[in-house]
């Protein structure tokens, strides 16, 4: 139980973000919504926390559900759980609407796992991520794979990572894999120990398992590739055409069945060399054509994928791409009469469209100046009892050091003009 001192701490596993930090999130929630936005997809927004059930569908024999999951009565006796990912609630949110199909979301939204927390694994994390309801077709797979990508490669500038791709194949598929795999298993029970009964429930949880004593058995048991039916097979053919069409590069990994149980089809993972190991996971997903009938809505087909903010920007600072955009102050004043007149001025400054900035308390001018080069603004405006009876301002640009003296009525459109001739 934590002490007086650190009730007043952020708890564990979470994290403040604090500016510039957090303006690398803005920009980074920016490019990928405007990524999804030009692919076609609506943002939507759904409840932080979910009725347990709907959180219970990302499976039984999952970690996330088992031992991870936040879940507690609310005052009303109703059973709630924090939403641990976006997909249960995007299924939910179809189930209940029923919207138009193909159904096309992106979403940015926190999620909550009680994990063991290290760097790049936390209790809160957040994604970004899109969904795709009501299209059975291999080649969305494949629009949906690209579109992360190259949300890595072009919009943050990542090189460093690997996609990895495999099929779960259909239900046909799954069940036979799952009996191979269940035989398989009870071969190696002395191996798993405790463990077998998860490996009973549920056969694919265990080849997820990063158990290092369990490495070698997992490596030579039997490959899904090897019992897709035809049909799942042609489909996982069509998305690794498409991949290689679109100049994409990928591995097979035969061995890749995601830490949720809604997958079907395809899956698929983006890994960074510039992470550790247990956390190098910078996004992934795949297909749940199952997930929206679960929650009581029609059999829809879906596919998706989240990607962890943090994780990438740690990724982000390891290859180092993707840095804090640089303040953009265009004009910070420089007060010396202090009163109204700073207030009116710098409102006017951001109703031209400028970014304008002042100092408060009416310090000395040259403290102010002091600020004015710290924030990097381009221009000083000062507002002073000369240039205020004289009904002016002395305008410096900051970078040259050329001063000179301005109506105070033009000065707002004066500096926009100059503003735009520059860019
Ligand atoms: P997931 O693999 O559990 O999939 O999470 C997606 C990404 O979120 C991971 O690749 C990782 O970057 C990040 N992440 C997950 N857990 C943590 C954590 N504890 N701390 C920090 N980052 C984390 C899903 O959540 C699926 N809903 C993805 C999906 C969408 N599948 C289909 N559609």
């Amino acid at each position: 139980m934590p002490g007086d001192r650190d009730v007043f701490r952020a708890p564990i596993g979470t994290h403040d973000v604090l500016p510039p930090e957090s303006e690398r999130w803005e920009s980074l929630v920016a490019a990928f919504a405007a990524r999804a936005r030009r692919a076609g997809f609506g943002m939507l927004v759904t409840p932080i926390f979910e009725h347990i059930e709907v959180v219970q569908k990302l499976g039984s024999t999952t970690d996330v559900v088992s031992k991870e999951m936040y879940d507690f009565d609310d005052k009303g006796g109703r059973r709630l759980a924090l939403r641990a990912d976006g997909t249960a609630s995007v299924a939910r949110a179809f189930a209940q609407h029923q919207p138009v199909t193909p159904w096309k979301v992106w979403y940015v939204a926190p999620n909550f796992r009680y994990e063991r927390p290290q760097k790049g694994r936390y209790r809160q994390h957040w994604q970004v991520g899109v969904e795709v309801l009501g299209v059975d077709d291999a080649t969305v797979d494949i629009e949906v794979i690209a579109l992360a990508h190259a949300f890595y490669r072009e919009d943050l500038g990542l090189r460093r990572f690997r996609l990895l791709v495999n099929s779960m194949g259909d239900a046909e598929t799954r069940s036979r894999y799952r009996d191979v795999l269940l035989a398989y298993w009870a071969a190696h029970s002395e191996v798993l120990g405790a463990e077998m009964e998860r490996a009973q429930a549920n056969p694919l949880r265990i080849l997820d398992s990063k158990r290092p004593d369990w490495q070698e058995m997992i490596e030579a048991a039997p490959q899904i590739g090897e019992y897709l039916t035809k049909e799942s097979a042609a489909d996982f053919e069509m998305v690794q055409q498409g991949l290689h069409a679109l100049g994409i590069q990928f591995e097979i990994e035969p061995r890749l069945v995601r830490g949720l149980d809604y997958y079907t089809g395809t899956t698929f993972e983006f890994q960074s060399d510039a992470l550790d190991g247990a956390q190098n996971a910078i996004g992934g997903g795949g297909r749940y054509d199952g997930l929206v009938e679960q929650m009581g809505g029609k059999p829809t087909p879906g596919i998706g994928f989240g990607i962890g903010i943090e994780r990438v920007l740690i990724a982000c600072e390891g290859e180092e791409v993707f840095g804090a955009p640089e303040p953009a102050v265009d004009v910070f004043v420089i007060d010396i009469v202090g009163g109204i007149a700073g207030v009116t001025l710098v409102s006017e400054l951001r109703a031209e469209g400028l970014s304008a900035d002042r100092a408060y308390g009416n310090r000395a001018a040259k403290k102010q100046w002091g600020v004015a080069d710290r924030v990097g603004a381009r221009w000083g405006v000062m507002l002073g009892p000369r240039e205020l009876a004289e009904g002016k301002v002395a305008v410096k640009d900051l970078a040259s050091g050329v001063q000179q003296d301005v109506a105070r009525a033009e000065v707002a459109a004066w500096l926009k003009m100059r503003k735009d001739e520059s860019v």
